[in-house]
C-alpha cells in the first residue's frame, strides 16, 4: 500500500493505493486561509499537522488493515510558502502563502537583478519565496534574525513525519532560490535575500527517498518500521505525476483554487519574458512549463460568496449548452495575476454591465474571463516554445461540463476528461511514495488515465469567444492605467 498525503490551500486529502495502483480510499481534512490585511494569505503550519491527522483518522477508520500496510508515503503541497523555523524547528511566524502579494516591491528588486532571471529561469512574482523573506527582513527584522529553517508547506509536513530538513526539485524551483538548470540552490541568489545554503533542506529528487516515517507516527498509525517518505513534488508537479503528464507535448489544465496550464518539457526550457513558469517535474532530468493564475475557482467562489449561491447551483443555472459572450467581461484578477502579467496590484473587474445583467449572465462572465486567462496563458506557452494540441482537465472546477466547453472553445483545442478516477495531486503523490519505496521505473508508474470524453471547442462559437478575448485583452491595459 502506497499512500499520498496532498497538502492543499483549502484541505490536506490523504488517498491510499495499492500496490496495482488501484485506489483504496481517501478522506479530507480543512484548513482556513486567514486574510489579515488586503494582499496577505497565510496559514498556521500547526493547522496543516491538524488537518493531516483528521484526513489520516478517516483512511484509518475506513481502512485500518490498508493503512497499516502502507511501505511509502509520498507527499505533495501547495508551493512557494514561507514557512520560517527558530534552530528548535518552532514554527516563527504564519507562513506566507503562494498567493500572498505583499512583497509585491522585494519581489520587482530581486527581479531587477539580472543573476535570478538567468538562474532561476523565472520573473522572481511576489507570490515566491524570496522575495517573502526579504519582507520579513524589512518588515519583521526580530523574526528573520531566528530563521535557522526555510521550509515549503509540504516540506514542514515531512518534518513533521520524519525528523529530517529535506526538499526536492520541484518545489524548490518555485523559490527564486534554485538554479533550475543545474537542479541545486544557488549560494548567489540565496545571499542576495541575505541567506545562506545552509538554512535551506537538502534536496533529492521527487522520485527518490526523502525521510522515513517517524517510529511513533509509525506505531500510532499501525504501520511497520522503514516506511519511505518520497521526495514528492509541488502540487502541479504532483498532479502531473498522478495524470501521466511526464512526456514532451502531454498537458493539463488544472481548475482549482488557482489555474494552471502545465506542459512537460524532457529539456529545460526557460522563458521568463513570457511570465511562464520553467520547474523542474519531480522526475530526474524532467522539467515543465505553466502559465499560472491566481484565481480560477477562487473567482467563482467570490462570486457564490456575494450571491449567497453555491459554486453547483450558479454553474447548474448556465445549463449544459455554450452560449456566446453576452458583453459583459469579467478579470478574474482577485489576487494580482502572475501569467501573463507579473501584476499584484491590479484588481478583478466586471465590464459591460446593463440592466439585463443578471445572476447567470455573471456567472458566465466569470467563468469566461476564467476561459480566457487560460487562453493568455496559452498564448504564453506558444511564446515560450511550447504549442499545445490538447489538454486534459483535471481540479474541482472541471465538474463543470460548461466550464470544461467555455476553456475548450476560448484555447481552442480539445479538452479531455480522464476516465472516471481521482488523479490529482494526491493520487500523484502516492505513485511517488510506490517509486520511492519500490525503485520502480516512473515512466511505467506514471501512465495517463483513460479518456472518458473529449470536449471539443465549439465551432460555431468561435468568432463571438474570439470578439470576446480580444475585449478582455483591451481591458486590462485600460484598467491597469485607471489604476496608476
Ligand atoms: C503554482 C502556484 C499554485 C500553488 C497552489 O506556481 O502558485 O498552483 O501551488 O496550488
Amino acid at each position: 500500500m502506497y499512500l499520498g498525503i496532498d497538502l492543499g490551500t483549502s484541505g490536506v486529502k490523504a488517498l491510499l493505493i495499492d500496490a496495482g495502483q488501484r485506489l483504496i480510499g481517501s478522506a479530507l481534512g480543512a484548513i482556513d486561509v486567514s486574510r489579515p490585511h488586503p494582499g496577505w494569505s497565510e496559514q498556521d503550519p500547526a493547522h496543516w499537522i491538524r488537518a493531516t491527522e483528521e484526513a489520516i483518522a478517516g483512511l484509518k477508520a475506513a481502512h485500518p488493515a490498508e493503512l497499516a500496510a502502507v511501505k511509502g508515503i509520498g507527499l505533495s503541497g501547495h508551493m512557494h510558502g514561507a514557512t520560517l523555523l527558530d534552530d528548535q524547528d518552532k514554527v516563527l511566524r504564519p507562513c506566507i502563502l503562494w498567493n500572498d502579494t505583499r512583497s509585491f516591491r522585494q519581489a520587482a528588486a530581486l527581479d531587477a537583478d539580472p543573476q535570478f532571471r538567468a538562474l532561476t529561469g523565472n520573473i522572481v512574482f511576489p507570490g515566491f519565496t524570496a522575495p517573502k523573506l526579504v519582507w520579513v527582513a524589512e518588515n519583521e527584522p526580530e523574526i528573520f534574525a531566528k530563521v535557522r529553517w526555510v521550509l515549503l508547506p509540504k516540506d514542514y509536513l515531512r518534518l513533521w513525519l520524519t525528523g529530517e530538513h529535506i526538499s526536492e526539485m520541484s518545489d524548490s524551483a518555485g523559490t527564486s532560490w534554485l538554479d533550475t538548470g543545474k537542479r541545486a540552490w544557488s549560494e548567489s541568489l540565496l545571499s542576495a535575500t541575505g541567506l545562506k545554503e545552509r538554512q535551506m533542506p537538502s534536496l533529492v529528487e521527487g522520485t527518490e527517498a526523502g525521510g522515513q516515517l517517524r517510529s511513533d507516527l509509525a506505531a500510532s498509525w499501525g504501520m511497520g518500521s522503514g516506511v519511505v517518505v518520497a521526495g514528492g513534488a509541488g502540487d502541479n508537479a504532483a498532479s502531473a505525476c498522478g495524470m501521466g503528464t511526464v512526456g514532451e507535448g502531454n498537458a493539463f489544465v488544472s481548475l482549482g483554487t488557482s489555474g494552471v496550464l502545465f506542459a512537460a518539457n524532457s529539456s529545460y526550457l526557460p522563458n521568463p519574458a513570457s511570465a511562464v513558469h520553467a520547474f523542474c517535474h519531480a522526475l530526474p532530468d524532467t522539467w515543465h512549463q505553466m502559465g499560472v493564475i491566481l484565481s480560477a475557482t477562487d473567482a467563482l467562489n467570490w462570486h457564490s460568496g456575494v450571491t449567497g449561491r453555491s459554486a453547483g447551483e450558479l454553474t447548474g443555472e448556465l445549463g449544459e449548452t455554450l452560449k456566446a459572450p453576452s458583453g459583459v467581461t469579467f478579470l478574474p484578477y482577485l489576487s494580482g495575476e502572475r501569467t501573463p502579467h507579473n501584476d499584484a496590484a491590479i484588481r478583478g473587474v466586471f465590464a459591460g454591465l446593463g440592466h439585463e445583467s443578471s445572476r447567470v449572465v455573471l456567472t458566465q462572465a466569470v467563468l469566461e474571463g476564467v476561459s480566457f486567462a487560460l487562453r493568455d496563458s496559452l498564448e504564453a506557452l506558444k511564446a515560450a516554445g511550447t504549442t499545445l494540441s490538447r489538454v486534459t482537465a483535471i481540479g474541482g472546477g472541471s465538474r463543470s461540463r460548461y466550464w470544461l466547453k467555455s476553456i475548450a472553445t476560448a484555447l481552442g483545442i480539445p479538452v479531455e476528461i480522464p476516465a472516471d478516477g481521482d488523479f490529482g495531486a494526491a493520487f500523484g503523490a502516492a505513485r511517488l511514495g510506490l517509486v520511492a519505496a519500490t525503485r520502480a521505473d516512473p515512466l511505467s508508474v506514471f501512465t495517463a488515465p483513460a479518456t472518458a470524453e473529449t470536449v471539443q471547442p465549439d465551432a460555431a462559437l468561435k468568432g463571438a469567444y474570439e470578439d470576446a478575448y480580444q475585449r478582455y485583452c483591451r481591458l486590462y491595459p485600460a484598467i491597469r492605467s485607471a489604476a496608476v
